[in-house]
């Protein structure tokens, strides 16, 4: 703890584990945030994350790398309880993240909000693109008669993981892996393997992505044969340079709902062919 963090005292820096989903879930809860414990899990599992316990066994902050390949990491989860803000934790979280990914030379990247990219400037990201989330409560799209697209099958997995590494410019391996057996209903391919859409199950709404491809109108047609078979409320998260696929989105009764700005550190240049985004997996996940 920096001599800035006054107020603080009886706080303890700790690693998180499987053991904190409760806790790392009422953090996200808190914020009003669409992570389930299925989530938790998949980034605990998959990344690093650390922390600080209150004196009663509390933790009231968070944060989480998850490695990326061998150019760069995604930061995660950065969460503050409502009642221990402003007192820099979020920034003695973010220091911590940065001094480990420098030490082994990755860049850093992430998702942010508003609030926490007033965190992030000052310590040296930089803002790429902005980006909206697009919400409806029910979307009533009818299964497509004729269609580009059809359900994923486990046997698409190794195609898919080619494809997304392609496009995002890092390997995701292990969170598409836990993505894929939970996206069932909706998991689609382009049938011309130029395309393939995941989604999963949320705290307040079904997330749909990632959505990767070759262009806007095989993202539409992924979209369709995905939303036909989804039901209840639908969060995605779709870059602004994608305006096809947000003026698919409006036709179809989403309203955009808050906005979030992808940020790097150490990479100017970034990574992936951002034009094959058409929704991002979620700000926590990339
Ligand atoms: C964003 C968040 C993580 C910040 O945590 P924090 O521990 O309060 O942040 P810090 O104390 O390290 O803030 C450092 C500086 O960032 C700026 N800052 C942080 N939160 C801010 C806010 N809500 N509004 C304006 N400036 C803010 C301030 O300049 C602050 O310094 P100061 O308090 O001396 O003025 C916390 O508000 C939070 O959990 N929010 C909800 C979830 C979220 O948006 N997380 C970010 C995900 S990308």
């Amino acid at each position: 703890m920096t001599p800035a963090m006054a107020g603080i005292e009886g706080l303890r820096a700790v690693s998180l584990n499987a053991s904190h989903i409760a806790d790392g879930l009422a953090l996200s809860s808190e914020a009003g945030w669409n992570q389930n414990a299925g989530d938790w899990s998949l980034m605990l599992e998959s990344g690093t994350a650390i922390g600080y316990q209150a004196s009663d066994g509390q933790i009231v902050g968070s944060a989480l790398t998850l490695p990326y390949g061998d150019q760069f990491a995604w930061i995660s989860m950065v969460l503050v309880a409502a009642r221990w803000q402003r007192k820099g934790l979020a920034t003695s979280l973010l220091r911590q993240c940065i001094s480990t990914l420098e030490a082994c030379d990755l860049a850093q990247i992430l998702d942010a909000t508003p609030a926490g990219a007033r965190v992030y400037g000052p310590l040296g990201f930089a803002a790429q693109f902005d980006m909206q989330r697009w919400a409806a409560d029910e979307v009533s799209i009818a299964a497509p008669t004729t269609t580009h697209s059809r359900p994923y099958e486990p046997a698409d997995l190794q195609s898919v993981l080619n494809y997304d590494q392609d496009v995002f410019g890092g390997d995701r391996s292990r969170i598409l892996i836990g993505l894929a057996s939970r996206g069932a209903n909706c998991a689609s391919i382009a049938k011309a393997g130029n395309g393939y859409l995941f989604g999963r199950d949320g705290r307040h709404a079904h997330q749909i992505g990632p959505v990767c491809a070759d262009d806007a109108d095989t993202a539409i047609d992924l979209l369709t044969h995905a939303l036909s078979r989804v039901s209840g409320p639908v969060f995605i998260d779709v870059p602004d340079r994608q305006d096809k696929v947000v003026a698919f989105l409006k036709e179809h009764g989403f309203a955009a709902q808050r906005i979030f700005t992808r940020m790097f550190r150490g990479s100017p240049a970034g990574f992936g062919d951002p034009s094959r985004m058409f929704a991002i997996a979620g700000p926590e996940l990339g």
